[in-house]
């Protein structure tokens, strides 16, 4: 489903190259869950986002779906990661003027209309318990809820990868505790192949493939 050959990502700064990432390999059935753990700036957001076609590799191969995503256009790239792709990010990045209902179909506003995205956002609006909330906006909502609502607006368009950058790193443990089991819950319902970055061990005890991203190199360690 997921597959990384060789893949290498170099930023060029004013203080020279910055090699981040060098010639990783990485492959991920459908629906198969994978951690991965390391330092703070060795590149795990980097590679996340190569992953989720937000940034491009500098040298390499990423297939999703058996495709090449940085062969598309910039408009139809956009297509193919508004259909494929789900994030989840450590801040939740909910639009403030819009209500739960509103953040979880965002996502919908590009998609083609024949599906019933209202009846299934109210259906996920109930799966991550915030029945009572859906009207609120989410200046109104703790910490653990907005991750709930934002869990939610990925999941909306059923995507084939769900990609999370520390998803659990703003949140006190229990509301931590109630994200991880509700991202568990959400994976084995639906099924999308799960890539988490993250630094809490408890999360990633959860899931079954874990690798460590170190020295540019990652490495399963499972
Ligand atoms: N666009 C960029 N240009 C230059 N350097 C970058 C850029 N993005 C990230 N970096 C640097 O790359 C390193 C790794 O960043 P990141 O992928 O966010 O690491 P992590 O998520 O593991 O903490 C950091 O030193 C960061 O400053
Ligand atoms: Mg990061």
């Amino acid at each position: 489903m997921l597959s990384l050959k060789q893949l290498s990502k170099e930023y060029l700064t004013p203080q020279g190259p910055l090699k981040l990432l060098s010639n990783i390999s990485l492959s991920l059935d459908q629906g198969e869950a994978a951690t991965i753990m390391g330092p703070s700036g060795s590149g795990k957001s980097t590679l996340l986002f190569i992953l989720g076609t937000l940034e491009t590799p500098s040298t390499g191969e990423v297939l999703i779906n058996g495709c090449n995503p940085f062969d598309l256009s910039q408009n139809q790239l956009a297509k193919f990661r508004n259909k494929h792709i789900g994030f989840l990010f450590q801040d939740h990045c909910l639009l403030p003027q819009c209500s739960v209902l509103e953040n979880i179909l965002s996502p919908t506003l590009i998609a083609p209309s024949t599906n019933n995205y209202r009846q299934r956002a109210l259906s996920l609006i109930e799966q991550v318990g915030l029945k009572e909330r859906i009207d609120h906006f989410p200046s109104e909502l703790s910490g653990g809820e907005k991750q709930r609502v934002a869990l939610a607006r990925a999941m909306i368009r059923k995507p084939s990868l769900l990609l999370c950058d520390e998803p659990t790193g703003n949140l006190d443990r229990q509301s931590a505790a109630s994200v991880a089991d509700l991202l568990k819950e959400q994976h084995q319902n639906h099924g999308s192949t799960l890539v988490i970055v993250t630094h809490s061990s408890e999360l990633a005890s959860r899931f079954s493939s874990k690798y460590q991203l170190n020295n540019q190199q990652l490495l399963q360690t499972n």
